[in-house]
């Protein structure tokens, strides 16, 4: 006889959940395989092995809807919000802009800013500093609208922005409102003119998409979607990736200077970091079908919870899960997804890891924390929003 789901009544998006969600979302996975969240009406699945196959499985596990799903939001209905084949069709066009082909002349520009940002911190050694808001953010929220091509007027509204964007994946609770009511109409006008083409540079990765749109690849109405989930998915999940990494060094020194001996471990450490404290808490989806975990029914039409950042601790999965190790053989980690959703702009955030943590590894000779950090106050999103680190820097 099938087995009910384990019925859970916490709030796990409240702003105290969100304060402690690294422990909230372990509890839920340990709690049972299949977790029915009474509050929201929806199903949680943390476990490593049934995230990954859920992952895997877009025909059970549809993305064209999920839980508090609002069509008529702010956030791009494209892609993370399609099944194959009209996925397919238009994850081509992003992808072959972002490959490692497309990308890899950035290379040596990324690494002149992040020299230039790291090096300029460096008479401040000794002191106490906001590894977010005087290292990770600047970068990102420099590199990522270069490479775009948008106008530098109104990039101010780039944090706003994406905190909108990440409010929608949540239930629209207190976080919801404080996201929406942390703008005015500027935010919103900004980012639409960013998606029009002529506001766009001619040589920029948004003007691709429009390029795409001219040989028929896809519309004109998905190419200005395109931009506007480039502008939305690609920065503060960087910018949280490498705090955490800058966290990971404070914690566990003794890594910091593994890397530091063996600078070939940057990209590990950037894959470690993902994989220890993942920025995105969960996957939404809508099962198409019926479906069974350890002999509970998941039924059709059930919004779900994939939960990346806790299926990445999970300890039937890893060793020691709370510790960061840059040797660890982290392949098949879920904090870049699994399957077809899998993150396309992954080489992206990769080459913007190795250049600033390569800037950070050379001219940093060590990190300590100076004060817990403040996290981010958002629901589905995770990390910290200010990290203060005293830092040594190195002689060089
Ligand atoms: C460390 C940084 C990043 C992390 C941790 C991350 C994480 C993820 C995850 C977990 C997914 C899958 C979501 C799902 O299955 O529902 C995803 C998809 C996606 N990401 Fe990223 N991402 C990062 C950086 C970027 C960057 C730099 C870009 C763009 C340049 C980007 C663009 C996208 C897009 C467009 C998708 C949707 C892909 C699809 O539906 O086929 N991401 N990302």
């Amino acid at each position: 006889m099938a087995k009910e789901a384990y019925v859970c009544h916490d709030d796990l998006f409240n702003a105290e959940a969100v304060r402690n969600a690294r422990a909230v979302d372990d509890r839920v996975r340990e709690l049972a395989p299949v977790v029915k969240l009474a509050r929201e009406n929806i199903t949680m699945i943390a476990r490593y092995e049934h995230v990954s196959k859920g992952l895997a499985d877009w025909k059970t596990f549809s993305s064209t809807s999920r839980p508090w799903h609002d069509p008529k939001s702010v956030r791009p209905e494209i892609l993370l919000t399609d099944d194959p084949p009209r996925h397919t069709q238009v994850r081509a066009v992003i992808s072959s802009a972002l490959s490692t082909q497309a990308l890899s002349k950035m290379a040596d520009a990324f690494r002149r800013d992040a020299d230039a940002l790291v090096r300029g911190l460096k008479e401040k050694s000794g002191t106490v500093i906001d590894a977010v808001a005087d290292i990770t953010q600047p970068f990102v929220y420099k590199v990522l609208p270069d490479l775009l091509g948008l106008p530098l007027e109104g990039r101010e509204h780039m944090y706003a922005f994406g905190n909108m964007v990440w409010a929608t994946m949540g239930p629209p609770n207190e976080l919801y409102k404080a996201a929406m009511e942390d703008t005015d109409g500027a935010v919103l006008e900004w980012a639409n003119r960013c998606c029009q083409r002529e506001n766009l540079a001619p040589d920029g990765l948004g003007m691709q998409m429009y390029l795409a749109a001219d040989r028929g690849e896809i519309t004109p109405d998905e190419a200005r979607l395109l931009v506007g989930i480039l502008l939305s998915a690609a920065a503060d999940t960087t910018v949280m990736t490498m705090a955490n990494a800058i966290r990971a060094f404070c914690e566990f020194p003794d890594q910091y200077q593994l890397i530091r001996a063996d600078r070939s471990l940057v990209r590990a450490a950037f894959e470690e970091s993902l994989r220890w404290d993942s920025p995105s808490r969960m996957a939404g989806r809508i099962t198409m079908r019926d479906v069974e975990i350890e002999g509970v029914v998941i039924p059709k039409g059930e919004r779900c919870g994939l939960m990346f950042a806790a299926a990445n601790r999970d300890p039937r999965k890893w060793q020691d899960p709370d510790r960061f190790d840059v040797k660890r053989d982290n392949r098949g980690h879920v904090g870049w997804g699994y399957g077809v959703h899998s993150c396309v702009g992954r080489v992206l955030a990769g080459l913007e890891a190795d250049a600033l943590l390569g800037a950070v590894v050379e001219h940093i000779e060590r990190f300590e924390a100076a004060g817990p950090p403040e996290p981010w106050m958002t629901t589905i999103g995770h990390g910290p929003a200010k990290l203060p680190v005293r830092f040594t820097a190195a002689v060089n």
